[in-house]
């Protein structure tokens, strides 16, 4: 489990329930448990474990064919996901940090899934308006700073039906504090204002759920 993982969610739900639902999950297989210590040796942010598994259990009971993740890192959530998907199903995601690309490239090469998985290199704010599919899924977890703008575009790109997919909404406790270090005082700020937008969006159906560090779960009317 990633050391940003434990902080995120236990300020929401009580750590002893975190790790009591934690042990109820299968072994993570070798190559998950190294770009798990990997991504917390060197503080990279991944998908906490529970809402990884969420997202799993959605992708396969909604039998996913179209899946975009918007900020890839390392592709530790992209190549699980990619292992739960039927053979013809892909998995699309998008990067813009160069380090991480090469990082990804070097696990998803080791995974196995490498045919499931479609890299975009770049800024997703550049990307979106030039993809042409209509997603299933799009699981969003970029910079905060971005997710406002990000919003819209990706509500244009899901099928009706499909679902947006957004980590990071109850910021480690900080959207829901009164008061919040001013480190996270802006950050904190876009997100309160992406969660009201994304809770009054038009064309969605909208919730947000204490999985994690707040997962936004959207389905597009
Ligand atoms: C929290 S990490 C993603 C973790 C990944 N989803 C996982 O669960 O394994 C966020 C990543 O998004 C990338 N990112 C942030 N904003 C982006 C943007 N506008 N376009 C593309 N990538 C972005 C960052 O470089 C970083 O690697």
């Amino acid at each position: 489990m990633s050391g940003k993982t434990k902080e995120s969610v236990n300020r929401i739900v009580k750590p002893n329930q975190i790790d009591y639902l934690l042990s109820l999950l299968n072994e993570d297989d070798e190559l998950i448990f190294e770009m798990e210590s990997f991504a917390h040796k060197n503080k990279i942010p991944i998908l906490d474990k529970l809402s990884l598994q969420f997202l799993l259990t959605l992708t396969k009971s909604k039998q996913v064919e179209n899946i975009l993740e918007i900020g890839m890192a390392i592709g530790y959530s992209t190549i699980q996901i990619a292992g739960v998907l039927s053979p013809s199903a892909k998995v699309e995601a998008i990067e813009k940090s160069e380090n991480n690309l090469q990082l990804a490239e070097k696990f998803i090469s080791k995974s196995g899934s490498k045919n499931k998985i479609v890299i975009y290199k770049g800024d997703a704010l550049h990307i979106l308006p030039t993809l042409q599919t209509k997603y299933d899924l799009i699981f969003l977890d970029a910079d905060k700073e971005d997710y406002e703008s990000i919003l819209n575009q990706s509500v244009g790109l899901l099928k009706s039906n499909g679902v947006l997919f957004v980590d990071n909404l109850l910021w480690h406790g900080h959207t829901a504090a009164s008061r919040v270090p001013s480190k996270y005082k802006k950050s904190t700020e876009q997100i309160r204002k992406f969660n009201r937008l994304f809770m009054s969006h038009p064309e969605l159906s909208s919730t947000i759920l204490t999985v994690g560090d707040g997962i936004g779960f959207g389905v597009k009317k």
